[in-house]
């Protein structure tokens, strides 16, 4: 079986519904549930034997040394981690507890029992660390993408934080000799997306006729990945990466974020059109969402662009995505237009409740 920490977040959770729908082996999750983390993510789950829940923190080390040595994960997969930027310019703390402190007590809990495996299990088991490509800084317009060798240039608390943790997994191999592997991806973008991040802010704040936020000038760039797609590369490193290595992981799509908000109202304007969402409003405005496009003050530090060169896990691995971004935010769309319910859920804190809701407890 495999333990995944952080799994009822966004990509946590696509990672576990996918990993259930195309394996038998068994997976515990572990996830906080702090605001990010929403249990009705994994509701289709819910009468799967293969899959079980524990609500608990990666730093509490009693409690983790407990799940391995009942559980006996070949391994552990560590999406854990508070994630929005916005968020750890406002208030650090819970990035240093979380991403570093908390990734220490994981990784010492994993060493413990690691070193207590019997040879073979030994030599099988993995640790995946979970990373991002804001580690590498900010890069100007026309420099080459970041390679896995890029130097490490975080510019929040929430990149200096992951990259504090990726350094921490690092170490744990090259000290300990912890099979350990470490994806660094890009942004990613998807289903169950928590909505106080770009593009599901988009949808949601373009359906309810609100306001589309876009900081400073817009031309900021990131490169997007469908989660999915994310999740596939996670699978493939776990499978067949070589051990203490780091992959880059990406979408070669880079985009500035004005574009991006570009495409998600036109999307909307195809399948959801505002006449027949905002009538009453309608005669007064441009049909297109665009007119709710506002430019707001940047974020403090703002990095200029991402990108990310992902030739090593194709050459080494054999993996690239299956999306273009074409196809990946039509079906992100078209989730958030079909699952309304979860994102007024998520817009009322009703999902917090959610548990008691369904199992009456
Ligand atoms: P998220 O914020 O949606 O989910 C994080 C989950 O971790 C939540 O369910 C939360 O409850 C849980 N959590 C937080 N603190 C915890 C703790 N101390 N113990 C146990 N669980 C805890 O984040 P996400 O977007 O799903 O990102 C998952 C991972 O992927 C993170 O490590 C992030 O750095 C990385 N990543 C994200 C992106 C992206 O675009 N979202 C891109 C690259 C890498
Ligand atoms: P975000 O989704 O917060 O991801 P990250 O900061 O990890 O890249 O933001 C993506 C980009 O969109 C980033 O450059 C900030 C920008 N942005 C806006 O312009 N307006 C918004 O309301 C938000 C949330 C983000």
């Amino acid at each position: 079986m495999i333990l995944v920490t952080g799994s009822a977040g966004f990509i946590g959770s696509n990672f576990v519904l996918d990993w259930c729908a195309l394996h038998d082996e068994p997976v515990l999750s572990l996830d906080k549930l702090t605001y990010a983390g929403n249990l009705e993510n994994l509701a289709s789950l819910q009468a799967n034997l293969r899959h079980s829940f524990v609500q608990g923190d990666i730093g509490d080390a009693e409690l983790v040394a407990r799940l391995l040595s009942e559980h006996r994960p070949r391994a552990v997969i560590n999406f854990a981690a508070e994630s929005h930027v916005d968020r750890s310019i406002h208030g650090p703390e819970d990035f240093i507890q979380t991403n570093i402190v908390g990734t220490f007590h994981l990784l010492e809990a994993v060493r413990a029992y690691w070193g207590e495996l019997p040879d073979a299990e030994k030599s099988a088991f993995r640790f995946l660390h979970v990373s991002t490509d804001e580690v590498y800084g900010s890069l100007a317009k026309d420099e080459p993408a970041f390679t896995e060798t890029h130097r490490y240039e975080p510019n929040s608390p929430y990149s200096a934080s992951k990259a504090a943790s990726d350094h921490l997994v690092r170490a744990y191999h090259h000290t300990y000799g912890l099979p350990v592997l470490t994806t660094n991806c890009s942004n990613n973008y998807g289903p169950y997306h928590f909505p106080e991040k770009l593009i599901p802010l988009l949808i949601v704040n373009a359906l309810a006729g609100k306001a589309l936020p876009v900081y400073g000038d817009g031309q900021q760039i990131r490169d997007w990945l469908y989660v999915k797609d994310h999740c596939s590369a996670i699978r493939c490193v776990l499978e067949k990466g070589r051990l203490g290595e780091v992959y880059n992981v990406g979408g070669w799509n880079e985009k500035a974020n004005l574009d991006i908000v570009h495409i998600v109202c036109d999307l909307l304007d195809e399948l959801r059109p505002r006449a027949a969402v905002q009538p009453a409003i309608f005669n007064f405005q441009s049909s297109s969402y665009r007119s709710l496009i506002t430019f707001v003050t940047d974020r403090p530090g703002h990095d200029r662009r991402y990108a990310i060169d992902a030739r090593k896990i194709e050459r080494e691995l054999g993996w690239k995505p299956a999306e273009t971004f074409e196809t990946g935010i039509r079906k992100t769309v078209q989730w958030y237009l079909d699952n309304q319910g979860w994102v007024s859920n998520v817009l009322s804190g009703n999902y917090r409740q959610w548990v008691e809701k369904q199992y009456g407890e």
